[in-house]
């Protein structure tokens, strides 16, 4: 038995580099071993940004897009946008009556974004609630795996701790899912600071050939090297943590050439940004295909939807009864025949 995946995004545009080096090619990599479900979570996006509604639709679909190209692929795994599959919503609901509210203040991501955000005493229960959805998203699924970054590792946490709690109450009905970290280092920005998009240093994979020229150019490298042929140090430069995440074979040879000081900065990026106009090629022509017929990508998502929401209400039924929510199959059944509807979605 495969085991199984699920791990998603939320819906905020368009991704980077550090999604594909770090995150995407895993993520495609794992297809092979695992069932997976990949999840645009356009809920989780509306915790901070509800004040753009107009915007939600096309930031689904620069991750869909993104997410293809990088080698996600509809066939063999399941894509699904969370709105499509409201059944997450009344998981979270159910569940959250197993969470104290002292504990999901303490989840320290709340706590950050609620400084960043300087939301006091503005915090919306949406945003409390955050990761009680999340562990919905992955128990709905009774999924064994889920592959993040570290920075999700309290919600994994919690999300174990909720399964262990419902199956003590109830009866065994979820595995504790385990997080899978990614074993690649994290990518800089181009400033070399965190990569991080509200800094502007990353690079979007549908970025253009000139852009990507352009970007690579602006990066800081070695700051103790002045000219070509001093000695360099490509442990502390930027550019050649992108080069060794290209996965390029000649990357140590050219890691000597510096340290001998037999090749220059300059001479260096224009190396790593043609190999970057080349990697990134897919992302471009992904978008050309897609130009004007955004229906092929709504009904990728419908149809990952769709065959989500079945195993989706199989788990949602059983909850119910085990919490004793009597008429469990009716009001499904009812939401069975409504089916969910995404072609009212405005397209970009
Ligand atoms: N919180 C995740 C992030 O910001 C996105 C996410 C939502 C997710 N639901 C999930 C990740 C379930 C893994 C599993 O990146």
């Amino acid at each position: 038995m495969k085991g199984r995946i699920l791990t998603g995004h939320r819906a905020t545009g368009p991704r980077h580099l550090g999604h594909l080096f770090g995150t995407l090619e895993a993520w495609a990599r794992l297809q092979e071993a695992y069932e997976c479900f990949f999840l645009i979570a356009d809920y989780h996006t509306l915790t901070t940004d509800y004040e753009h509604p107009q915007q939600l639709p096309h930031r689904v679909l620069e991750v869909l897009l993104d997410w293809l190209a990088a080698g996600i692929d509809p066939r063999r795994s399941t894509i699904l946008l969370q709105s499509a599959v409201p059944e997450h919503a009344e998981l979270a609901l159910l569940l959250g009556m197993l969470v104290t509210v002292p504990r999901l203040e303490r989840n320290p991501t709340y706590k950050e974004l609620k400084e960043q955000l300087g939301l006091g005493e503005r915090a919306s229960l949406g945003l409390l609630a955050y990761p009680v959805l999340q562990a919905a998203d992955i128990l709905i699924y009774r999924a064994d795996t889920v592959p993040v970054g570290e920075d999700q590792l309290p919600h994994i946490e919690l999300t174990r701790e909720i399964a262990r709690r419902f199956n003590s109450l109830y009866g065994f009905t979820f595995p504790e899912p385990q997080a899978l970290l990614s074993t690649t280092p994290r990518l800089p920005g181009t400033d070399g600071r965190t990569m991080h998009a509200s800094y502007g240093n990353t690079i979007a994979l549908s970025a253009s050939p000139e852009e990507i020229r352009q970007a690579v150019a602006s990066m800081v490298t070695d700051p103790a090297r002045i000219h070509p042929t001093d000695p360099g140090h490509p442990e502390v430069c930027p550019v050649f943590a992108y080069h060794r995440a290209l996965a390029d074979a000649e990357a140590g040879l050219v890691e000597e050439a510096c340290r001998r000081g037999e090749i220059g900065c300059v001479a260096h990026k224009r190396a790593v940004a043609e190999r970057l106009v080349e990697r990134l090629e897919p992302f471009r022509r992904i978008r050309a295909e897609m130009h004007g017929r955004h229906e092929v990508l709504w009904d990728i998502l419908r149809e990952g939807s769709q065959r989500a929401r079945a195993l989706a209400q199989e788990t949602l039924s059983q909850v119910r009864t085990r919490m004793g929510l009597a008429e469990s199959a009716l009001p499904i059944a009812v939401r069975a025949r409504a089916g969910t509807d995404l072609s009212g979605k405005v397209c970009c």
